[in-house]
């Protein structure tokens, strides 16, 4: 009885011993931008606030500028384990949801404010459950902002860009909007874009102001036309394997520090965007162009043909909830 005593004694001490030293949680978190930019900051404030709270039980390790992935394999990466966090934008996902294309319909949302209501609207938070039969939890939206045509030559009306050649982003819908004015669209990894613009080999491309600005896209495309003609938004999104791992009371910590961190990232889009687009102006290495209401509506007019081909895809239910929300 005595030998057992011992034994158990020795045996609760080892485990104790073990989980004491045990190595904490990592959690890589991995993106393709800039550590300036909305989501960078996000990421990095989601680092400290869970390592604050958490302290050697769960350590965030942040990879930026595609230095782990590539938004084309992390998705991959993440149900092997590789990487248990990622933000990718909302436009790379229609392989696993067609139903988020719905972000991507030119002139579709008025602005920000309207996509914010759309996300928070019982529709936009059902889209962050949709990934869950291929194995994804989607635990929030987080803003970057509304993109803007840039190029070699000005843009002013869709003429202007016809038989242009212009990265997109992996999304069928970016290319329908291209192809509806008569541009070439090429779908292009994000770390490629400076080089892809420096040497010419494409001639423009859509991006938000912290884009353009972190990347020194402005210092290689001639012009960039304020269209304000779509979001780029992101999902910050954990493989459900990870997630369903975790202990309920590290889970919760975990949510509440990535929902803190994603209210702050939200908070500072707006004020990135103008601060990027004046800091853009003042560098003089590009001109910016303001088109009129008349313009405008020629992009809207040339464009907006793309939403008919998605309906069916998307839903004609969930465009209308998007509508919805651009009335306040
Ligand atoms: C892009 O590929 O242009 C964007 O998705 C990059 C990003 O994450 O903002």
């Amino acid at each position: 009885m005595r030998l057992l005593t011992a034994a158990v004694a020795t045996l609760t001490l080892a485990l104790g011993a073990q989980f004491a030293n045990a190595a904490p949680i990592e959690i890589k978190f991995s993106h393709v931008v800039a550590e300036n930019t909305p989501k960078g900051k996000m990421a990095t404030r989601f680092k400290e606030l869970v390592e604050q709270r958490l302290p050697g039980k769960v350590s965030v390790s942040v990879f930026p500028n595609s230095q782990l992935f590539g938004d084309d394999k992390v998705l991959e990466a993440m149900l092997l384990g590789d990487v248990q966090m990622a933000a990718p934008s909302l436009s790379k996902f229609q392989k696993y949801t067609p139903a988020l294309q719905i972000f991507d319909l030119p002139f579709l949302f008025k602005d920000m404010a309207s996509v914010d209501r759309f996300q928070q609207s019982p529709e936009g938070q059902g889209l962050l459950d949709s990934l869950r039969k291929k194995g994804y939890v989607g635990l929030g939206y987080l803003h970057n902002g509304m993109k803007q045509m840039s190029a070699n030559s000005p843009l002013r009306v869709p003429a202007d860009a016809a038989g242009k050649k212009f990265r997109i982003q992996t999304s069928d819908v970016l290319q329908a909007q291209f192809e509806a004015i008569d541009a070439v669209p090429l779908k292009k990894p994000f770390s490629e874009v400076f080089t892809l613009m420096q040497t010419k080999a494409i001639d423009g491309s859509e991006n938000p102001w912290s884009n353009i600005y972190s990347k020194k896209f402005h210092e290689v495309q001639s012009y960039i036309t304020e269209t304000n003609h779509g979001v780029l938004d992101y999902m910050i999104v954990t493989s459900a394997e990870f997630w369903n791992g975790l202990d309920d009371d590290v889970r919760a910590e975990v949510k509440k520090s990535l929902d803190e961190a994603v209210a702050y990232g939200n908070q500072i889009a707006a004020e990135q965007a103008a601060a990027d687009r004046q800091a853009v102006i003042d560098s003089g290495r590009t001109e910016v162009i303001e088109i009129t209401d008349e313009e405008r509506q020629k992009w809207v007019d040339a464009m907006k043909p793309v939403w008919s081909k998605f309906s069916d895809q998307i839903g004609e239910d969930l465009i209308q909830a998007a509508l919805k929300a651009n009335e306040g």
